[in-house]
């Protein structure tokens, strides 16, 4: 066990959020890490409140931390009050442009009973460019001849981190493959740079088995034949899309952890689960925090806590019974249990 005290900032946000990320803190301390903990109220009930979203000097103070953990952030459904994009874009995405969080690793491990029991495979998806990036624009808004751009931007410094990252992730595993997903066939300038970076990259790791999948057909894929994968590296939007995809395959996305990670570590990363704010059952203790938990485990790797991070990781794989008749106490309980 170390001896460190790492800082970290915890985002708890909205809906369920605080509850699964009380659970997480609970069960790395059980473990025996040391956090020097700080709570930043950001969020949709926060912005209700008072029209703060996050401005540079939150943003600076965050990027200090040696990890973020993110609850979940959003409004309820149906609640118009904030504009889409004003948290989406001006909290989530600001934090993984900002931090230069440019790989978002999301790794799936099929639970008993899912589509893809028994498969472990990740999406390195690519977190700071492609659709996400913003660029583009409105003209004569509102009139018959109104004309929406939204452009995809593919950096060839963005593209070959990100297909490296992937690379390096696979050589250190048990089955080194790298399955480029896009579509090629219609995208042909970002393919093109996207193919040409993954043969390059591939040169210098040639004991890494490399594969292409079109992202419609590795839809059906991820259904029907999910032990093909071991890596998946793929731009943001697709990567957004299939790793729902690939939640839901894997047991539901009540289990689905991400780390949006700057691998450089110039400032903090960020990990948080897939799921969102499920505003619907806030507050009855009926939170999976399972997902926040996994994502605490890669926290604790990225740390260099690797002792804690396995005995956690092992807790959740162990976890047995029905999640929600458990609800988040119960679940936290086992988890304890365990350790
Ligand atoms: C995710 C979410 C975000 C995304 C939204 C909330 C901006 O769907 O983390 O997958 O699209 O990346
Ligand atoms: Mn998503």
């Amino acid at each position: 066990m170390s001896q460190r005290v790492h800082s970290l900032a915890v985002i708890g946000g909205d809906g369920i959020g605080p509850e699964v990320t009380a659970a997480a803190l609970e069960v790395v301390a059980a473990a025996g890490v040391s956090f020097d903990v700080e709570v930043f109220d950001l969020g949709a009930a926060r912005y209700l409140r008072d029209g703060f979203v996050l401005d540079d000097a939150t943003l600076e103070r965050l990027r200090g931390f040696d990890a973020i953990m993110l609850g979940a952030i959003g409004p309820a459904i149906g609640d118009t009050r904030i504009p889409g994009g004003t948290l989406e874009r001006g909290l989530l995405l600001r934090l993984r442009f900002g931090l230069d969080l440019y790989i978002n690793y999301r790794p799936f491990h099929g639970v008993e009973g899912s589509l893809a029991e028994g498969c472990d495979f990740a999406i390195v998806r690519e977190n700071t460019e492609g659709p996400y990036a913003g660029e583009g624009g409105t003209l004569r808004r509102g009139t018959p001849y109104e004309v929406a751009t939204q452009g995809s931007v593919n950096t060839r410094f963005g593209v070959e981190r990100c297909v490296r990252y992937a690379f390096e992730r696979a050589a250190a595993s048990a089955r080194p493959k790298v399955t480029l997903v896009h579509k090629t066939n219609v995208l042909t300038f970002a393919g093109d740079l996207w193919s040409r970076v993954m043969a390059e990259v591939h040169a210098e790791y040639p004991g890494v088995e490399v594969d292409y999948n079109h992202v419609d057909a590795a839809c059906i894929y991820l259904v029907e034949d999910p032990a093909r994968y071991n890596i998946i590296v793929t731009d943001n939007l697709f990567g957004d899309i299939l790793s729902d995809l690939a939640g839901s395959v894997s047991g539901g996305i009540g289990y689905a952890a991400s780390a949006n990670l700057n691998p450089t570590r110039s400032g903090a990363s960020l990990f948080e689960p897939v799921h969102g704010a499920a505003h619907d059952i806030a507050g009855l203790g009926r939170a999976n925090p399972l997902a926040c938990v996994s994502s605490a485990v890669m926290m604790l790797e990225h740390l260099g806590e690797d002792e804690a991070a396995a005995r956690i990781a092992r807790a959740v794989r162990d976890f047995h019974g029905d999640a929600a008749q458990l609800g988040t106490a119960g679940i936290t309980r086992q988890l304890l249990e365990r350790l």
